[in-house]
């Protein structure tokens, strides 16, 4: 083979994987926009607080994607929708305020996309963080209690305080980084309908 067939085809290929991975990327999700619900002049997906973007970021540095998925998978070949794991599947716009998109591939615990619509209580969610054994005994979701600060008990409970003392009697007190995780956690939801994922 000459030099410049060779060089020839290795530019092919280049340009294959290009157009591929990226062009065709591009073309199938690199315009999709937020869609305006003109009654309530919000949109879908909604824009999560400033403190959820916080939270996403602690949910990272804790590795809980290491674990937990972010991503439903559609009725076809797949059981996360009869598992309860969200009303429908997930679409490259529910990531569009997401920066960046954690989709996730390891499920040794639950898909986590809609936690905000199982566990939409704050407390509980909290709770989960600081010793997920609370509530279900056998449950192998790491705790994280660095993410707490232990104050002494005084006549005062402060309002904030896990309604459990810890081993010495302490109060738990969430940090900042729990806060932002569990405003995270409760902004996960997929409850709204959009044209390429109605829900039903
Ligand atoms: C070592 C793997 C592992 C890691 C890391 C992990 N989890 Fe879990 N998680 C699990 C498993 C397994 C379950 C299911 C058992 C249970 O319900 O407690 C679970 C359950 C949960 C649930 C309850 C889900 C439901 O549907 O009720 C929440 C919420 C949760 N994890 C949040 C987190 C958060 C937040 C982090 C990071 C701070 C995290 N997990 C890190 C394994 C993990």
């Amino acid at each position: 083979m000459k030099s410049t067939q060779a060089l020839v085809l290795v530019f092919l290929a280049l340009l294959f994987a290009w157009a591929g991975q990226i062009a065709l990327g591009f073309f199938q999700v690199g315009k999709l926009e937020p869609i305006l619900n003109e009654e309530t002049n919000y949109t879908v997906p909604p824009v999560p607080s400033g403190l959820a973007q916080t939270g996403s970021r602690v949910f990272a540095a804790q590795g809980c994607l290491e674990c937990h998925s972010l991503s439903v998978r559609g009725p076809t070949g797949s059981a996360d929708i009869a598992r309860g794991w969200g009303p429908r599947r997930t679409v490259p716009r529910d990531y569009l305020f997401r920066e960046p998109a954690w989709i996730g591939s390891s499920r040794i615990g639950p898909d986590l996309s809609n936690i905000g619509i199982r566990l939409p209580d704050a407390n509980e969610l909290m709770m989960h963080i600081w010793n997920p054994r609370l509530k279900k005994a056998s449950s192998t979701c790491p705790p994280h209690p660095w993410l707490f600060d232990l104050k002494v008990s005084g006549p005062i409970i402060e309002k904030e305080a896990l309604p459990v003392p810890s081993k010495d009697w302490k109060q738990i007190l969430p940090t900042y980084q729990a806060k932002a995780l569990v405003a995270y956690l409760q902004s996960l939801h997929s409850d709204y309908s959009l044209p390429e994922a109605p829900l039903k």
